[in-house]
């Protein structure tokens, strides 16, 4: 089975085409073929190739829509409608030359996230999700996992960030889960596929600070649409305005709460 309304079929033309620059780009990274000017120029560059190509093809297919993009910022036109766009989530990930970073898009209906698309082209993987009509994984649909008990879970995090306000606070809450219920704790770089991987039941609940909207407006739709919850850190907020993301599958929201306090 597969998803293909007009939204969706857009944005995996849009992210088809602007992977071909991105797997191009990551090969130069890999062979130390990157500008004399080193490699952060050279992502700075790619991200925003990437996101040139993303805003045409998006524009093309849908001219009136709003845009909400990591480099270059609004775009304002109709006001129910507007992409959020990263163009590369994983950006540390891609100057290293580790192969774990992904194109995030997501599709914004009067305040609410209608669409989205997580899109990893070196592995070739494409979540997409779409309300109402579930997520899938390369046309194949996804749930998030069954497992019910922290002790037998994986659960992902990432940051914080040098010199953020939370970063104490962050540091906590690493040391909880390690110490209190023992939960292996992966930090992979880029949220936008910690969100799809919960999505998709390979790990099993995901807690960050200070995200930005980009990085998780696709992921909330595609972990919803995957019977997961997506929340902040007192389980009872959907949206993050604080920008503090829990993400779980739906036995574990409870205990990760407790963990995290
Ligand atoms: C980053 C990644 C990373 C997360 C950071 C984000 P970027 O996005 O999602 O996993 O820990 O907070 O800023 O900078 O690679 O687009
Ligand atoms: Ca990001
Ligand atoms: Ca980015």
């Amino acid at each position: 089975m597969k998803l293909s309304s007009a939204n969706i079929n857009i944005m995996v033309k849009a992210c088809r085409k602007a992977s071909k620059v991105l797997i191009r780009d990551f090969g130069e990274i890999e062979n130390l073929q990157v500008s004399i000017k080193g490699p952060g120029d050279f992502v700075t560059a790619s991200d925003k190739k990437v996101e040139k190509i993303l805003i045409e093809e998006l524009q093309k297919g849908r001219p009136n829509y709003s845009i909400l993009s990591e480099e270059i910022g609004e775009i304002n036109n109709d006001e129910s409608f507007k992409w959020i766009i990263d163009p590369i989530d994983g950006t540390s990930n891609f100057l290293h030359g580790i192969p774990h970073f992904a194109i995030s898009i997501g599709l914004e209906q009067e305040k609410e996230i209608i669409c989205g698309i997580i899109y990893d082209p070196i592995k070739d993987e494409m979540f997409v999700a779409e309300k109402g009509n579930g997520s899938y994984l390369n046309n194949q649909r996804i749930r998030v996992s069954a497992r019910s008990k922290l002790k037998d879970c994986i659960v992902f995090t990432g940051g914080p960030k040098n010199g953020s306000q939370n970063a104490e606070l962050s540091l906590k809450e690493y040391n909880n889960f390690s110490t209190k219920v023992l939960t292996p704790i992966r930090k992979l770089g880029s949220a936008s596929l910690d969100m799809a991987y919960v999505a998709a039941g390979r790990c099993d609940g995901f807690w960050q600070r200070n995200l930005n909207y980009w990085d998780i407006a696709a992921g909330i739709i595609i972990v919803k649409e995957s019977g997961g919850f997506v929340t902040d850190f007192s389980g009872e907020n959907e949206y993050i305005e604080n920008k503090t993301i829990l993400v779980t599958n739906s036995k574990i929201n409870k205990e990760m709460i407790e963990v995290l306090k």
